[in-house]
């Protein structure tokens, strides 16, 4: 089975755990690029209120192709109990394309399932697997045994 792991990332965590979930399954990797400048407090306030928004992002066309995977495994983190709006602009964009999904989130501490949940609405299908990771056990490693669970049910 031919896999896609695409994410959105502002810090870095969500790349981190996206990169292992690519290393361990050996499959292809795309990072999301949002095209808006995000740094900062006034990147994050705004950011947050556009997640709460369910706002569209402009986004850097993909390189690439959804169509020609049979599973694309999406990665987003929670802001405010939401998708990023690159994840959920991404998902609208290309719903067609996704054959089988799986998805991923980090999360400082709360919001992941509400997250797993839109996605799943947003996709109209139920994830193969779903994952939801906090961002220090990310950071720490301690995620390791969870990532290989959630890489077995993709298998
Ligand atoms: C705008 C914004 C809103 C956030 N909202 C939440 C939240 O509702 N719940 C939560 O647990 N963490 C929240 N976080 C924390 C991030 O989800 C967490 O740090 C994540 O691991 C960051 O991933 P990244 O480094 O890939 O961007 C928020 C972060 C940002 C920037």
């Amino acid at each position: 089975m031919r896999s896609l792991a695409v994410f959105y990332s502002r810090t870095g965590v969500t790349k981190k755990a996206m990169h292992s979930v690519a290393s361990m399954l050996r499959c292809d990797i795309e990072e999301i690029v949002d095209q808006k400048e995000r740094s900062g407090i006034f990147g994050y306030l705004k950011s947050g209120r556009e997640a709460m928004m369910k706002s569209i992002a402009r986004i850097e066309r993909a390189k690439k192709d959804p169509a020609d995977y049979d599973m694309i495994i999406i990665g987003t983190p929670v802001w405010a109990h939401n998708m990023t709006p690159a994840v959920r602009t991404y998902i609208m964009k290309y719903k067609e394309q996704l054959h089988n999904v799986a998805f991923l989130c980090t999360q400082g501490g709360s919001g992941g399932e509400k997250v797993m949940k839109s996605m799943q609405e947003l996709c109209g299908k139920p994830p193969r697997a779903a994952l939801i990771l906090r961002t220090k056990e990310v950071m720490d490693g301690t995620d390791a045994e969870k990532l290989k669970e959630f890489i077995n049910k993709l298998r």
